[in-house]
């Protein structure tokens, strides 16, 4: 099967131009202009008369089916692809997860289990470490090997998945024998979790708490620690859900002295805040952590992502319904499973608030919503380019399109939404992966199955500035 995607303006992190794109079965084969009257044939010709032609969108961070506070993240890899590739996603990565006393192999194999035969669209995995020990440390380098590069530790969820420095060390240090890359969680949970309980304790028992307890100036510790450890092992780190402008310091102030520091944030972060929390139980839909912060810090991650002290942005997707799930923390708000649904809004949030808003290029948007995952988690340019070579993972993006955010209409698997009747500019309106139309004009054309574990190498992390 051979695609023409014609008329279209192709824009990629590095700079935009008129041109065509060929695609042979799973790969796109060609690039430039006017290729019929070069001589393509093709079985189909997309018009792109109007749009853009840009690599799929790739999130690095989700968590389908992830066990959380005696629940599970409602969304499966059927689901949290097929409602992604709608929001114009066509990979994700998601975290296997090592359960407390299991190994990695285990949790490896329960997360290939969820997502092979299931995924719409192509999927990798970090591994999140619960428990370092000379067994789990002896596993890593096999993990390595067989593309999954990143391991994600914890300083938060005391008693869950918290590690104390000695573990994350010993973690840091295997992995700067093993080529791969540190991902953290940076919230100091021991003093979050003395607040918390000093919070309810006041009587403060609703979502606004968790807010209120999880200070941003914990972030900025345990960040800082954690990226003084990482320079102590002489290990790339990277801060996932990075919100707080602490942290962002931390980051930056890394980065200026030559570490191999990297972050994320989230768009919750760039469009929610704290006053969102604070409407009673109704703010449980607002429950993740690190929590959302004040509207000030929108202005400091903005300029992360401009001055590339944040190099891209990512979900954290991990959708609870309200109803029965959120609910399992009335009268407690610590008991409210913590992760918020977003894997379908991000590329047209991100478009909206960002180009249409005047805060980045359309170029810097591709690049934080596909070509800096791509290039920071080792599928580059397999993935995050329109290049001769790469897969056909393509979106003819519509950027003059408006539509609403809603429950009702969004694909994700959850029962409300956290932007709720905001206007969006900018949509995709057909979603190639690997060569193959998924969705078109509102309407999924894909196939449950069809989503492929991409097997990662290494980035090299020291060539990244
Ligand atoms: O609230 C969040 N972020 N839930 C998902 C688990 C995690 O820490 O990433
Ligand atoms: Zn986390
Ligand atoms: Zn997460």
């Amino acid at each position: 099967m051979r695609t023409l995607i014609s008329n279209g303006t192709i824009v990629t992190a590095d700079g935009s131009t008129a041109a065509d794109v060929l695609i042979d079965a799973e790969t796109i084969v060609q690039v430039g202009r006017d290729l019929a009257a070069a001589g393509a044939t093709a079985d189909e010709t997309i018009d792109a008369t109007g749009r853009y032609v840009i690599p799929g969108g790739i999130d690095a961070h989700t968590h389908m089916e992830l066990p959380f506070g005696g629940t599970f993240a409602k969304d499966t890899f059927e689901t949290g692809t097929r409602a992604a590739a709608f929001g114009g996603t066509t990979s994700i990565i998601d975290f296997a997860v090592q359960s407390r006393g299991g190994s990695l192999r285990e949790g490896l194999d329960t997360w290939h289990a969820k997502a092979e035969g299931n995924a719409v669209a192509d999927y990798g995995f970090h591994m999140i470490m619960s428990d370092v020990n000379d067994g789990t440390l002896a596993e890593m380098d096999g993990l390595v090997a067989e593309g999954i590069p990143d391991f994600k530790l914890f300083t938060a969820y005391p008693g869950v998945f918290y590690s104390d420095d000695g573990a994350i060390f010993r973690a840091m240090q295997q992995t700067a024998r093993n080529g791969g890359l540190i991902m953290m969680h940076a919230e100091n949970g021991m003093a979050i979790d003395v607040v918390a309980a000093q919070t309810v304790a006041a009587g403060m028992t609703d979502p606004i708490g968790h807010g209120v307890a999880r200070k941003a100036v914990f972030e900025g510790e345990a960040t800082n620690r954690v990226i003084r450890l990482a320079e102590a092992a002489g290990v790339p780190v990277y801060i996932v859900h990075l919100s707080a402008s602490d942290a962002l310091a931390e980051v930056r102030a890394a980065r200026d002295r030559g570490t191999k520091a990297f972050a994320e944030t989230c768009p919750q972060y760039l469009f929610l805040s704290l006053d969102d929390m604070g409407n009673g139980f109704e703010g449980a839909k607002f429950v993740c952590s690190p929590p959302l912060r004040s509207q000030d810090t929108w202005d400091d991650l903005w300029t992360g992502l401009v001055k590339d002290d944040l190099q891209l942005v990512a979900t954290d997707h991990c959708p609870f319904d309200f109803h029965g799930q959120k609910e399992l923390g009335r009268g407690d708000f610590r008991k409210v499973p913590n992760g918020l649904p977003g894997v379908e809004d991000r590329v047209d949030l991100l478009h909206d608030g960002g180009v249409v808003g005047g805060r980045i290029s359309r170029e810097r948007w591709v690049e934080i919503v596909s070509t800096a995952p791509a290039k920071m988690f080792g599928m580059y340019p397999q993935k995050g380019a329109v290049a001769v070579g790469s897969d056909a993972d393509l979106v003819i993006y519509d950027p003059n399109r408006r539509h609403t955010i809603s429950a009702t209409t969004h694909h994700m698997n959850v029962d409300y939404s956290c932007y709720e009747g905001r206007s969006v500019q900018g949509g995709s309106d057909i979603v190639l992966s690997r060569g193959m139309v998924i969705v078109r004009d509102g309407q999924f054309t894909g196939r449950k199955g069809h989503g492929r574990f991409i097997k990662r190498a290494p980035a090299n992390h020291a060539r990244m500035s």
